[in-house]
């Protein structure tokens, strides 16, 4: 699409109601909105690609209570990382032509005051797409939380998920001797050891996860990536290894509508006789975070260590709740984007 001049009008998406349960496309409406052409200070960006991520499902509730993130509102358009370019500037830290990054995703076109845009360089990565990603997150929990390292055995749960999907990668980057992989079908455990270097996987849903862990990791993991809770979490501390780390990242099956999912039980005994470290964390994208992950994501990929798994999803900005719906089905591997433009 040809960029026009202000106004523009361009599509955009608003939450039409708070959901309780699992979202569906009524939750929804897409709309025409005329954008003006930038104020003092502001600029006016054209919506390239738009990241889908689990958590959304949780900022569309009533009362999400989750730090430093804003709660979507009933009639407003959630917000979202995005990537896009400048094609209106009232400011002179940005051009017509700048590439930019920044939060306010679900619509063709974005405006708001310069300093939300953050100017990127195209020729850093091999596509857009790449500025996008969950690796922020992996890279944080993997190195700083779990401090995963030279030996480790290691297990990710949801491994062919956004997050998982790096976070496996980057524990082998880091010298794990060994990493193990789960995902809800056969096509992702066959990707996570074909294609993402994970050195065995199994399904979830094929038999009990204890039993199944227990048969790739007959000497016990040193390292827990959690991204679902429940019973991966419980069959874990069963196959921990003594001084086991165990960073826990996410709950996806709660948002995916187990509510136990949450709640897991902890044998404790277990945890003491094997003296488990179970820390659970949050990444607020810190400096030193996005430093450490871009310094290392760029290495990685020059030198083959690492690729980015992604999906993108096709059809305008109104695709976005589709999107959404399926990335929490369980219908799309690695980090999923939308394409707006
Ligand atoms: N702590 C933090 O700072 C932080 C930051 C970012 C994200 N998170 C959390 O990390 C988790 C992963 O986030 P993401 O955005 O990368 O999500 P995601 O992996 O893209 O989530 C979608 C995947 O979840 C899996 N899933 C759905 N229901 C499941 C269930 N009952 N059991 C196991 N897997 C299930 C599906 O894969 P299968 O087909 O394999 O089932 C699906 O493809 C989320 O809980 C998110 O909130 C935390």
């Amino acid at each position: 699409m040809t960029a026009q001049t202000p106004p523009v009008t361009g599509k955009e998406v608003r939450l039409a109601r708070y959901v309780t349960d699992q979202p569906s496309k009524d939750d929804f409406e897409t709309v025409e909105a005329e954008t003006a052409a930038p104020a003092d200070g502001h600029v006016l960006v054209h919506n390239r690609y738009l990241q889908v991520t689990a958590v959304m499902r949780d900022l569309m509730t009533e009362d999400p209570g989750l730090p430093m993130m804003p709660a979507y509102k009933v009639g407003e358009r959630p917000w979202g990382g995005a990537i896009g370019v400048v094609v209106a500037s009232a400011d002179p830290s940005l051009a017509v032509g700048d590439t930019v990054q920044h939060m306010d995703g679900w619509t063709e076109y974005s405006t708001g005051p310069a300093a939300q845009y953050f100017k990127v360089d195209p020729s850093w990565y091999p596509g857009l797409e790449y500025f996008l990603n969950q690796g922020i997150t992996a890279y944080h929990g993997m190195a700083d939380v779990a401090e995963v390292g030279e030996g480790d055995v290691v297990f990710v749960s949801n491994a062919a998920g956004g997050v998982g999907s790096l976070a496996g990668q980057i524990a082998k980057a880091r010298g794990a001797k060994r990493v193990i992989g789960s995902a809800g079908s056969a096509e992702k455990v066959a990707y996570l050891t074909e294609k993402l270097g994970y050195d065995a996987a199994f399904n979830y849903k094929d038999g009990p996860v204890v039993d199944q862990l227990r048969e790739l990791a007959p000497d016990g993991i040193d390292v827990f990536f959690d991204l679902v809770g429940g019973e991966q979490f419980e069959a874990a501390v069963q196959v921990a290894a003594q001084g086991a780390r165990m960073a826990l990242g996410g709950t996806v099956s709660a948002q995916t509508g187990d509510a136990q999912g949450a709640f897991p039980r902890l044998d404790i005994m277990a945890g003491i006789i094997r003296q488990i470290v179970i820390k659970p964390f949050s990444t607020y994208h810190t400096p030193e975070q996005i430093q450490a992950w871009n310094q290392h994501f760029s290495q990685w990929l020059q030198e083959g260590k690492i690729v980015l798994p992604y999906t993108v999803v096709e059809g305008g900005v109104e695709a976005v709740p589709e999107a959404l719906i399926g990335l929490l089905r369980g219908a799309y591997k690695g980090n999923v984007l939308v394409k707006i433009s």
